[in-house]
């Protein structure tokens, strides 16, 4: 092949490669898809091995890392990277643009340039005629380290600039992790053994700063351009424009930047950037204002080393450090076991926080968090503070380790460990699960006790004229009258619906104790198994497997349910109550029970008549956004639907959410149809 045709088909390829990667990186608004855009790399890969002398450094192939160095040669900035001074607060950042215009002589208002502030590492960027040669870390601000061969794999900095560039130019920006990629880098350190980075800011640098930068390759690294040292080539009157044609050559500028006119403006952006700060996908500091006129910035000058025409005027810091007094035990409403850290107060982003979550007990052991150390703690908007990290050089020695107890501290119910949870199985006894409890034992689905709404079930559990479900069953009307809002009247026609409720079915019974695992189709398949639940609690795990609808998990959850002493002693107050426990009612009542049958599609009650995954068989793996893993469970199982925890020839569906585990492989492997939370959510609510 003829060498100029060559490279001009070289030439051409990567002039499209360079648009796709700013269309996507840049933009991040691509026009072809990956598949053809992999096509493109690999033909002008191919060519540039066959015709090595067509290689040029910012080829697009060249993104992919290089043999590590011996050490960083240092770089000089041609204009120093200065730093910026501080304003914390509202009054200081008045104080900042009183000073400005003490300084101008002016009492109008200052034109300023408000940006977010990113908080990653501060880096240079140098263009010659367009071209990316060089670029290096802050370091004091006058030399920096030569990181060229790491800043090249970044994908949003482009080796190119978009026509016409200036003959040089030297841009300055901040590298930094976005949030999302941080947490999987650190998922993915912790899986090799390797110790998590502290914040994305520490990510960030130690990502960029590897004298081997294929490792720096594989690390999300991204960038927001704020600012210039030299351009030769091309001249401004504002920041704002100067920002402007950065974004015109290809370079990535944040978007949320905004000019605004006077202090009192920088301050409501201020505001509005700290309300929407955990929207943002990466982490962000403060906000930068700067004075937008280049004219008035060279009138302030420069004082020490910090611009007097720009200030950093910070958001409340989320992090801070303190000590762990004490690690107390949370039980939530479904039974699950929190750790929870007693810290000694510390203000984290304006908040006094004196606890924080520990998550559970894995997380515990994962972050070693012992009674006495000093941690790392964090607020992220309304989440509950949580411990980072501990600090270990602080330990004395004297620092407890911590285990969660195998009975529940409320109520002595035996605690078991289902995944990373420890659980409570006090079920109907259990104070923390009260509410719920009732909530759902008198549900339109499980005994259907009208007019019982979680208002009054508040009021009862708070007056404490119930203190197990089957309390119930044993108010007085003399009680009810007493608690506020409650007349002669309704509270009569309350006694009545909780008398009616008594003659129940028993697949009704079952579903409303509210057993882990068991939803309404298992109750159903349990009470074609049993007579009755005097039955259904004698029943070994080894009876129960036999069933075959009943998994390892349900059947363990079923027995240690029945096991509890709690539990036994509200199911033999219901029977002394009069609430039918026997089987005959479930007959009486044929839509509660399939008996093998489809349920009539003409059933009225209980929403039974929808049967549409019938004989279906689905697997659920990773982590659905908006159902757990037991709610998703039941919404198949209220269909008809079946729940296996294997994958295999007979599975229908795959279920996947977020980080699926191995039966997602093994489903593409089988070719079972994968459906994503969307598509399952369509599913379950199409006919
Ligand atoms: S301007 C003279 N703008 O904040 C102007 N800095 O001390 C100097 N930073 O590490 C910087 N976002 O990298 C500027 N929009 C932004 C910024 C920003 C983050 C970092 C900068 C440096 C520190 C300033």
């Amino acid at each position: 092949m003829d060498k100029k045709k060559i490279l001009k088909e070289i030439e051409k390829l990567r002039e499209e490669i360079n648009y796709h990667n700013y269309r996507y990186y840049i933009l991040d608004s691509p026009v072809i898809s990956d598949t053809e855009y992999d096509r493109l790399f690999k033909r002008l890969l191919e060519l540039e091995e066959k015709f090595p002398f067509s290689l040029t450094p910012d080829s697009p192939t060249q993104r992919i890392g290089a043999k590590p160095l011996e050490e960083f040669k240092t770089a000089a900035h041609t204009i120093p990277m200065l730093s910026l001074n501080n304003a914390n607060k509202t009054d200081e950042a008045r104080e900042f643009d009183e000073r400005v215009k003490r300084f101008l002589e002016t009492d109008k208002d200052i034109e300023y340039v408000a940006e977010p502030k990113m908080d990653g590492l501060a880096i240079e960027l140098i263009y010659a005629n367009g071209i990316f040669t060089a670029g290096s870390t802050r370091g004091d601000g006058y030399t920096g380290e030569d990181v060229t061969l790491n800043l090249r794999t970044i994908k949003s900095i482009p080796l190119r600039l978009i026509p016409p560039a200036p003959s040089r130019l030297e841009v300055r920006g901040e590298v930094f992790i976005p949030i999302k990629s941080f947490e999987r880098l650190n998922r993915e350190r912790e899986d090799k053994g390797e110790p998590p980075f502290a914040n994305p800011r520490n990510a960030a640098a130690g990502s960029l700063r590897q004298l081997d930068s294929r490792i720096t390759a594989a690390r999300p690294l991204d960038i927001y351009c704020y600012g210039v040292g030299v351009i030769e080539g091309a001249k401004f009157k504002t920041h704002w424009d100067i920002l402007h044609a950065l974004k015109g050559w290809g370079l990535k500028v944040n978007p949320l930047i905004k000019i605004c006119k006077g202090i009192e403006e920088v301050i409501q952006y201020h505001e509005d950037m700290e309300k929407r700060r955990d929207e943002l996908p990466y982490e962000l500091d403060g906000v930068v204002v700067k004075v937008n006129s280049l004219t008035l910035q060279d009138s302030l000058g420069i004082l020490t080393r910090s611009p007097r025409w720009a200030a950093a005027y910070k958001f409340k810091a989320r992090q801070e450090t303190t000590q762990v007094k004490d690690i107390i035990v949370g039980v939530g409403r479904t039974g699950a076991l929190t750790p929870v850290a007693i810290l000694s107060p510390v203000e984290v982003g304006g908040v006094t926080v004196e606890r924080a979550t520990l998550h559970n007990q894995d997380e515990v052991d994962r972050k070693d968090v012992r009674i006495g150390d000093w941690v790392v703690v964090q607020r992220a908007g309304d989440v509950i503070p949580e411990v980072v990290m501990v600090i270990k050089d602080k330990r004395s020695g004297k620092e407890r380790p911590f285990k969660l107890p195998d009975r529940c501290p409320l109520c002595g119910a035996a605690v078991v460990k289902e995944g990373a949870i420890h659980r409570c199985t006090g079920g109907l006894s259990c104070p923390a699960q009260l509410k719920e409890g009732i909530r759902h034992f008198a549900s339109k689905r499980a005994m259907n006790i009208e007019g019982f709404g979680d208002r009054h079930i508040e009021q009862f559990v708070e007056k404490g004229v119930i203190k197990d479900i089957a309390d119930l069953y044993s108010i007085k009307k003399e009680y009810i009258i007493e608690l506020e809002r409650w007349a002669d009247k309704s509270a009569e026609n309350f006694l009545n619906q909780i008398e009616k409720s008594k003659n129940t079915t028993l697949p009704r019974l079952i579903y409303a104790l509210g057993i882990r695992q068991v939803g309404e189709h298992i109750s159903k398949v349990l009470s074609e198994n049993f007579n009755s639940l005097d039955e259904l609690m004698e029943a070994s795990y080894d009876r129960l497997m036999e069933i075959h609808e009943i998994g390892p998990e349900t059947a363990e959850s079923i027995v240690t349910f029945f096991k509890e002493g709690h539990n036994r002693e509200v199911i033999e107050k219901l029977k002394k109550a009069g609430v039918k426990t026997e089987g005959q009612g479930a007959r009486a009542c044929p839509e509660l029970v399939s008996g093998g049958k489809p349920a009539p599609a003409s059933s009225k009650q209980g929403g039974q008549e929808n049967q549409k995954f019938k004989d279906k068989q689905f697997v659920l793996t990773g982590t659905l956004s908006e159902f757990n893993r037991e709610q998703a469970k039941e919404l198949i199982e209220n269909l008809g639907g079946r729940v296996a925890s294997a994958v295999s020839k007979k599975t229908d569906y795959v279920i996947a959410g977020a980080e699926p585990g191995s039966k997602y492989d093994k489903a593409k492997e089988l070719g079972v149809k994968i459906l994503n939370e969307e598509e399952f959510k369509d599913l379950i609510s199409r006919k």
